[in-house]
């Protein structure tokens, strides 16, 4: 019985994780749809811009955004996306992962 339970709240527990990580929410709950709109560049390069340069290289997009690689798209205007970074810095490995399989997904 014990054992049942126990098994019980793992699954339980993974579920709520898995629903709870949506890069799309990331995106929207840290206002980053302002800059970055879908397909059309505006303040900031938009999400196919994004994706066309990072699509093959999903590992360094994340570096980007944990501030550990430098920017390539845009690097003259980095100074107003510079302080959206800390926002970033919040965010789990996981909702990390979730955050840059959206943006590529455009
Ligand atoms: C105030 C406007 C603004 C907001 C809000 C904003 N950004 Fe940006 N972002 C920019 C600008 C401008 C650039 C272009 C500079 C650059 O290439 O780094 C940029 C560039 C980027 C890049 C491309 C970096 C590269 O290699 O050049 C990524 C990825 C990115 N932003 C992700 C995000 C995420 C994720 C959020 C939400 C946490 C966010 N941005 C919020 C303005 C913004």
């Amino acid at each position: 019985m014990k054992k049942f339970l126990a098994g019980f709240v793992i699954v339980a527990a993974g579920f709520t994780s898995a629903a709870a990580v949506d890069g799309k929410e990331i995106f929207e709950k840290n206002t980053c749809a302002i800059c970055h709109k879908e397909t059309k560049d505006a303040v900031g390069p938009s999400l196919k811009t994004i994706a066309e340069y990072y699509k093959n290289n999903p590992e360094q997009l994340k570096n980007f955004l944990k501030g550990q690689a430098d920017p390539i798209i845009w690097p003259d205007k980095f100074n107003m996306m510079k302080p959206q970074m800390g926002k970033l810095k919040a965010l789990t490995e996981e909702e990390l992962d979730a955050l840059v399989d959206f943006m590529l997904k455009h």
